[in-house]
């Protein structure tokens, strides 16, 4: 065994009197990946933030290299070449790249002066080694998610940190990017480097770990070499129980259309036509860049069209902000729920309930707050939020929590047609499935569903029929007897796929 950089033991931490870690062990070694593992909830991020001084700890021991030590705040921890790339991105969104990545450790003149072009020069290898290719001066909130990401990382690499923590780094990247993303943790590992890797998707814990360590409920269930698990067995101690099939498949009754877009566009989207039917699943699938995203805040009324024209229900409606297409019917669930999907300052109640106050509003304009705290409590408990309770705030819940809510806000809408975007990234195995089971039970009361994932195992268990966009146009359709991965890859990089084979 290598040697053992940092040891945590018998971590314990409560927030407000609740304890969400008891008693946790983690062994970080030399030249390791540690992949540490565990469901939404199960105090990952919250060892990892003790680790970095981000919080406190109750108690417990933390040894680095042998010697103990207590980081009371996330310098301190930095000074110790300990690097965390948080779950949620901590970029500012009107500075540039570069300005990010050395935020705070500006090169400066003698004279105490940035020296600006230093340090956009000294952008560009880390930009490099992950295989971004875009202007160090080029403003955060201009590039996608997948790319904010690439700069935490990017940021991340370069303070020279002996121990990097990556909370759930792939979450939006695309397969490319992240088989790049692995070609470095690779490289970081043979200078000796450690690194403790955080995800929910276990094909990459095979792929990158050479350890793991299990966390369920806040304790830890054990370290294993990588060789000694399967899927199964990792799945199992993280939930405590075996899970029945993955995406369980309901047969429900297509209805008539409900929605039309035609001829749709913008300086997203070009052309694009599409139906979805009532009780219908509609997967769309493309790589990063293909503007799926782009195309559903379109037809959500964030951005606007140029050209085309949306029916529901053979009706041509107008939607010119997300208000419109609520009234329509429409609700979203977005791709990057901190920036616009829900309020982190706000409690649950109040984020689940925003986008539908009207329901809670009685004859004479007050607010029935019975009403409002039961039908809160009962999507909690249909979606297993797991929270101390309704009036807990979103920023004290974990990342896969938060997205349950997010979720639980647009349904508390009532839609009739509900468009997901990666409605599962960072969410776990157990919860995905918890997910999906209601993806089919609103599927069974009527609802239409569109699904953007980029989790293409995802897409071909839970849809009825799949689109694949290209940069910013269909490239076609695909129905469940020709929906296979292969066909889907060839679409979303702009090939045809045989006539045959399409639907
Ligand atoms: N600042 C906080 N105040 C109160 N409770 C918190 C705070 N941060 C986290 N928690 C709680 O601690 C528990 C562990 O959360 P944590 O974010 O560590 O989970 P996680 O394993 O990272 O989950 P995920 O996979 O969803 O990211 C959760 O129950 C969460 O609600
Ligand atoms: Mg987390």
């Amino acid at each position: 065994m290598n040697d053992i950089v940092v040891s945590m033991k018998n971590i314990n931490k409560n927030f407000s009197g609740i304890k969400v870690l008891k008693n946790v062990n983690l062994n970080i070694y030399k030249g390791n990946v540690m992949a540490l593992i565990g469901e939404n909830g199960a105090g990952k991020s919250t060892l990892m933030k003790i680790l970095t001084g981000v919080y406190l700890k109750t108690d417990g021991e933390i040894y680095l290299n042998g010697n103990e030590v207590n980081f009371n705040d996330t310098r301190s921890s930095q000074e110790a070449k300990i690097s965390i790339i948080h779950q949620e991105l901590n970029l500012i969104n009107d500075l540039s790249i570069g300005e990010n990545i050395f935020l705070g450790r500006e090169p400066v003149s003698s004279s105490g002066r940035i020296l600006w072009n230093v340090l956009f020069e000294n952008t560009k290898p880390f930009l490099q080694k992950l295989g971004l290719n875009e202007d160090p001066k080029e403003i955060v909130k201009n590039i996608s998610v997948g790319k904010q990401q690439l700069v935490e990382i990017a940021k991340s690499l370069s303070t020279d940190a002996q121990v990097i923590i990556m909370d759930e780094p792939t979450g939006a990247l695309t397969p490319a990017e992240t088989k790049k993303l692995f070609q470095v943790i690779n490289e970081l590992k043979n200078e000796g480097k450690s690194i403790v890797y955080i995800s929910h998707r276990l094909k990459e814990i095979f792929e990158i770990c050479d350890d793991v360590t299990i966390l369920r409920d806040g304790e830890t269930i054990g370290e294993f070499p990588i060789n000694e698990l399967s899927e199964d067995s990792i799945i199992e101690m993280m939930v405590g129980r075996k899970l029945s099939e993955q995406y369980p498949k309901v047969e429900t009754k297509i209805g008539n259309e409900i929605l039309k877009v035609e001829n749709l566009s913008n300086k997203f989207v070009n052309d694009v036509s599409f139906s979805l039917n009532k009780g219908e699943t509609l997967g769309v699938a493309g790589l990063m860049g293909a503007s799926r995203t782009e195309l559903m805040r379109t037809i959500y009324g964030i951005y606007s069209y140029v050209n085309g024209e949306i029916y529901i229900d053979n009706n041509k409606v107008k939607i010119n902000s997300p208000m419109d297409a609520l009234n329509a019917g429409i609700a979203y669930v977005t791709e990057d729920r901190k920036s616009n999907g829900i309020i982190t300052g706000m409690n649950i109640k109040e984020n689940i309930t925003l986008s539908s106050l009207k329901n809670f509003r009685g004859k004479f304009g007050f607010l029935n707050k019975s009403k409002e705290e039961d039908e809160s409590v009962s999507y909690m408990k249909n979606m297993s939020v797991k929270a101390t309770g309704t009036e807990q705030l979103l920023k004290f819940l974990s990342g896969g929590n938060q997205q349950k809510v997010s979720i639980a806000k647009c349904l508390m809408t009532n839609p009739k047609i509900l468009i997901m975007d990666e409605p599962t990234r960072g969410v776990d195995v157990g919860a995905k499935k918890e997910i999906y089971d209601l993806i089919n039970k609103f599927k069974k009361d009527g609802m239409s569903i569109i699904v953007v994932s980029s989790d293409i195992p995802e897409i071909l268990g839970i849809c009825d029929r799949i689109m694949v966009m290209h940069e910013g146009h269909v490239s076609g359709f695909l129905d469940m007897k020709n929906a296979t991965q292969e066909n889907i890859m060839t679409l979303a990089v702009g090939k045809e796929v045989h006539p045959n084979d399409i639907a």
